[in-house]
């Protein structure tokens, strides 16, 4: 038993995230040493969505700076070596080879590592799917770069095994993965996925999973986002909605016209959020011919609406799982999870069905470096050399479709 320290890298989509956490494998419980996540948001915003190609340059601009304020907050070098920085020589043809797509990434590393302290840290943990593989790339070369000039290992990770993971970790930052019963269900819900995931099937436990529902189009935070578009409201949408939708519940303000719930009682455990996108975009069309103005309050209405349908969908699901497969506990995960709205209503299903609900910290939904040093920590075994060629897979699944 001892601690190991891993420092996660996260660049599926658009955070540039980075973060060193340690283990202490004889109480099971996580320190986050330095976490920093920078947003891109803002760059994106007026594309509608993210751009792939200037996610891709923000990545290799962002990450040296990420990783020097994340290594400056952990304060924590190699004894070995005497915290020792990384003579310039060090940056050897390897590492050049490794970062020769990443050319402004390169000049970066070249010209800050070997200022820095060596950090005192046993794996490397990197998000290789899903996700936009120009974006996955450039950290997973990052990665690698880092391993070879330090001579640490590499952990290739799923980036939705990393949301399932942020669930697992108490208040009091316990991991609670030995504390649950399996199978466990989990639900999933980002700007790229929605799937219901059984965790553990057959009394195994973290590292086994089976997708049981997923979205046959659109993922909800992609719905959150194309409907906020349609409303005039920027990306991301989903943070705006909610809180338009809260105003108009405190306001007791409802949308003109109710919206479907697309697949509620069909198609078993899969979703379908694209008739949901189509129909708020005729409401607005119909609104407009009937001379009705998309005002704020018209908006505020329609946004209650929006996450009431998305709401009632995902509730429906989640209690037709929990009818199929006997569970003990949910394990939530995924930056929909910020959700206030749908927090809510997943406490009241678990309530209603005596079962466990597990959920991360808001501050821990959205996309960030922990998840994947966590994931690094559970893949331990599956690390390898930093000189071992690593694919970015956009499409990576968590498990099996059954
Ligand atoms: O997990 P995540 O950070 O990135 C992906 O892996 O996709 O999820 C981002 C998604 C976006 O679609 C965003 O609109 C949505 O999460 N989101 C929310 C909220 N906060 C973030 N959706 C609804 N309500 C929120 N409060
Ligand atoms: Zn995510």
């Amino acid at each position: 038993m001892k601690t190991l320290k891993v420092l996660g890298i996260e660049t599926s989509c658009d955070e540039t995230a980075i973060s060193l956490i340690e283990v202490d494998e004889a109480t099971r419980t996580v320190k986050i040493l330095g976490n920093t996540v920078h947003s891109q948001i803002d760059l994106h915003a007026s594309y509608g969505g993210v751009f792939p190609t200037l996610a891709k340059r923000e990545h290799q601009r962002n990450l040296v700076p990420v990783l020097e304020k994340t290594l400056a907050a952990a304060n924590t070098l190699r004894k070995s070596a005497g915290g020792d920085a990384s003579p310039a020589s060090d940056i050897s043809p390897a590492i050049e080879s490794i970062l020769a797509r990443e050319p402004e990434l390169l000049e970066a590393f070249k010209a800050a590592l070997p200022t820095m302290a060596r950090p005192d840290i046993d794996l490397i943990a990197v998000t290789v799917g899903p996700g936009l593989e120009p974006a996955l790339w450039v950290g997973i070369n990052f990665a690698r770069a880092l391993g070879a000039l330090w001579n640490v290992p590499i952990v290739p990770c799923n980036h939705m095994e990393g949301h399932v993971l942020t669930a697992l970790v108490d208040e009091n930052f316990k991991l609670l993965d030995a504390d649950i019963a399996y199978p466990a269900l989990s639900l999933l819900i980002s700007g790229g996925h929605t799937q219901i995931v059984l965790i553990g099937d057959g009394g195994t436990g973290i590292g086994t999973y089976k997708i049981v529902g997923e979205t046959l189009d659109d993922a909800v935070g992609e719905c959150f986002d194309k409907t906020a578009r349609t409303l005039g409201l920027a990306y991301p949408g989903g943070p705006k909605i909610s809180k338009l939708a809260a105003q108009a519940r405190a306001e007791g303000i409802t949308s003109p016209e109710p919206l479907p719930r697309p697949m509620i009682e069909s198609h078993g455990l899969d979703f379908s959020f694209s008739g949901l996108k189509t129909a708020v975009l005729y409401l607005t069309k119909r609104l407009a011919e009937k001379g009705v103005p998309l005002d704020e309050r018209t908006i505020k209405g329609i946004c209650r609406e929006i996450e009431d349908s998305i709401t009632d969908v995902l509730i429906a699901k989640m209690r037709a799982a929990i009818e199929k497969y006997a569970v003990a506990t949910l394990v939530i995960g995924g930056g929909v999870i910020s959700n206030t709205h749908i927090r809510e209503a997943l406490a009241k299903l678990a309530d209603d069905c005596s079962l466990r609900l597990l959920l991360p910290r808001t501050d821990h939904s959205t996309d960030n470096g922990f998840m994947i040093a966590l994931a690094g920590y559970f893949n331990k075994d599956k690390a390898v050399d930093a000189s071992t060629t690593l694919k970015a897979d956009g499409t990576l699944a968590i498990g099996p479709r059954v």
